[in-house]
This record gives C-alpha cells, sequence and structure tokens, in this order.
C-alpha cells in the first residue's frame, strides 16, 4: 500500500471518527422536547409556553368529549376557550418560532368513544375541517384560520378500544404533500397499550411519546432506570419505522418521577443511540415551568 493510500485511509478514518455516520442521520431526524398546555389556568398563555423556547411541539389539551354522536368540548381548564383570536395568534407565534402545534384527544376526565368505522371518519372530518386544513364552513373553527400541525392520541379512558386506528387511518388520508396532517400518541410504558395498540401498528404515528410515569410496572424508581430501560427496548424495537420514540416524562413529584439530572445522566445516554430516538415529552408546561425541568434538560435532549 503506497503512501498515497495510506494517507487517504487516514483522512477517511478521521472523517468516520469525527462524524460517524448514525451522527449523521440522527441530526436529520426530527428530535425535541413536546409539552402539554391547556390544563391549569396559572400557567400563562400558550405564547409564553412557546417563547420559553424549549419545545418543538406543543399539544393542546385537551378535545375531552367527543365521538358516538356527542357534541364535542374543547376543555382548556380555565383558560378561555372561545377567545378564537388570542388562541389563533398564539399558535401563529409558535408555529413561527418553529413550534409543531397538537390538539390532543382525550385525557384522564373526558367522554370520548369511537362508535364504528364510520364514526371514527365522522370524527376526523370534524376535526380536519375544524382544526387543520379543511374548510367546510358548515364548522365552527375555535382557533379560527390557522391550522394546527397534527392530532395527538392520548386515550386513557375511552368508552370503547376499537376504531382508533380507522381514526388515525382516516386523518392521514387528509395529509397533502404541502400540509401534512402529523400524528402523535401518548400509550403507558406497558407494552402493548391496551387503547392504542392497534392504532400505532398502523405505522401512521410521526411521535409516540411513551408514558414513564403512573405506570409502576415501567417507571423510574429512585436510583433504578432498569424498568425505563426495558420498557423503552421494547417499544423501540416494536415500533414501525417512520415513528419517532419520545421518552414520557412528569415535571412534578409523582410515581415515575424523574429529575431532569436522572434524565440526562442515567437514560438519556443509553436510549438516544436507539434509531427512532426522537425526545422527550413533558407533562405538563405548568409543572414544568414552575420547576424547571426542561430548562434543565434542553440542551442534552438532542445530539447536535
Ligand atoms: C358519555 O357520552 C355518552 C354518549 O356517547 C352518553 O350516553 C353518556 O351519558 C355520557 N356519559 C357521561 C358521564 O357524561
Ligand atoms: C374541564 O375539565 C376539568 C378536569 O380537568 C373538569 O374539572 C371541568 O369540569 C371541565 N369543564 C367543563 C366545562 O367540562
Ligand atoms: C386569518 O385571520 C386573521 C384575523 O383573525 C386575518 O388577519 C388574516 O388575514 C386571516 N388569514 C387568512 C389567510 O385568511
Amino acid at each position: 500500500m503506497g503512501l498515497y493510500s495510506k494517507t487517504s485511509l487516514l483522512i477517511l478514518l478521521s472523517i468516520l471518527i469525527a462524524f460517524p455516520p448514525f451522527i449523521l442521520s440522527q441530526s436529520q431526524k426530527p428530535c425535541g422536547i413536546s409539552v402539554y398546555w391547556g390544563r391549569n389556568s396559572e400557567e400563562g398563555t400558550l405564547r409564553d409556553a412557546c417563547r420559553a423556547r424549549y419545545y418543538k411541539y406543543v399539544n393542546i389539551a385537551f378535545l375531552m368529549n367527543f365521538g358516538n354522536g356527542q357534541t364535542p368540548v374543547l376543555n382548556l381548564t380555565d383558560h378561555c376557550s372561545t377567545c378564537t383570536e388570542l388562541l389563533r395568534s398564539g399558535i401563529q407565534l409558535c408555529q413561527n418560532v418553529g413550534v409543531q402545534v397538537f390538539l390532543s384527544l382525550g385525557g384522564s376526565f373526558g367522554n370520548y368513544t369511537l362508535s364504528s368505522r364510520q364514526n371514527a371518519r365522522l370524527v376526523a372530518y370534524y376535526l380536519y375541517h375544524s382544526f387543520l386544513g379543511g374548510n367546510d364552513p358548515s364548522f365552527v373553527r375555535p382557533f379560527g384560520n390557522i391550522s394546527l400541525n397534527g392530532i395527538d392520541f392520548d386515550i386513557e379512558n375511552p368508552g370503547s378500544n376499537l376504531y382508533w386506528d380507522d381514526l388515525a387511518r382516516a386523518l392521514s388520508r387528509f395529509s397533502k404533500p404541502r400540509r401534512k396532517v402529523y400524528l402523535s400518541a401518548v400509550p403507558r410504558c406497558s407494552y402493548p397499550d391496551h387503547n392504542l395498540g392497534a392504532a400505532i401498528r398502523t405505522g401512521l404515528f410521526d411521535y409516540v411519546a411513551v408514558k414513564f410515569y403512573n405506570n409502576p410496572q415501567c417507571e423510574y424508581t429512585w436510583g433504578d432506570a432498569s424498568r425505563v430501560l426495558a420498557s423503552w427496548n421494547v417499544w423501540s424495537s416494536s415500533l414501525p419505522t417512520n415513528s419517532q420514540l419520545l421518552l414520557g416524562s412528569i415535571a412534578f413529584p409523582a410515581t415515575g418521577y424523574m429529575f431532569p439530572s436522572q434524565i440526562v445522566y442515567e437514560i438519556l445516554p443509553e436510549i438516544m443511540s436507539s434509531p427512532n430516538y426522537g425526545g422527550v415529552m413533558v407533562w405538563d408546561w405548568y409543572y414544568d415551568s414552575l420547576w424547571s425541568h426542561s430548562k434543565s434538560m434542553y440542551q442534552h435532549v438532542c445530539q447536535s
């Protein structure tokens, strides 16, 4: 081997060491922190959440009642849910600073169920024309003429676990090349999720944020990350390839609580190399702003 080829081999090697291929591809993938807004009247406006600059995704919570012919109810706790212009301009600010905004369906208090495939398609039609790119004038648009980026499925206690996959399919059919309808799901960490398993298996979800709290079988207990990591590995290896996986964390001391430093030093180094790693989800903005959860970790969440 001549001097010339040895030199080029060394150059190639040093390039590979400096920029391993997996980091190159990783950096092009979506990654960031996602947060929930709307569950506490003391938390400030949506603008405040997006101006905090830690987030890549904000979920407006919740569309609490829907399906089976019910009149949909948007419940933003004591935030004004009929202040269209305020909400519209807040969402616009978020999108202008690069934050994707989702409407979150469900939650733990609502009354929601899908009664058939046809009902799932009707709910998708309602969502598309009320919150996304649709313009059927027979629907009121609570956020005015702004179009959200997508829909988040937080299906915790539905009347039935059926037809959520049909809802995902019907929503994704509204995607346009120039305006994609993003889909996000927040299952519990015990795999598979009873309510969302079939929907996630469609492969249509861009983001799957697994909740590692309020789930003793797979959550963090002081100093012991093993259950979280074991569950993460199951999710990571079973997820359809085009879904990004996020670590769902809670920002106040509850079961499964992880300090930001524990997330950064004990969990992230173990999960960031998963091919579908997509960041961290935080419940919720109110506690996050009080306890500086995202502030303490956002610089470590995505490989640069
Ligand atoms: C929930 O909605 C169903 C209609 O889908 C209705 O029959 C039922 O009374 C509601 N339950 C509550 C607790 O509001
Ligand atoms: C909104 O949801 C909260 C629970 O988070 C509930 O206490 C409240 O009654 C709901 N408001 C309406 C108008 O349904
Ligand atoms: C959307 O509505 C706002 C006021 O609510 C208006 O200023 C703006 O021009 C509208 N944009 C479009 C594209 O219709």
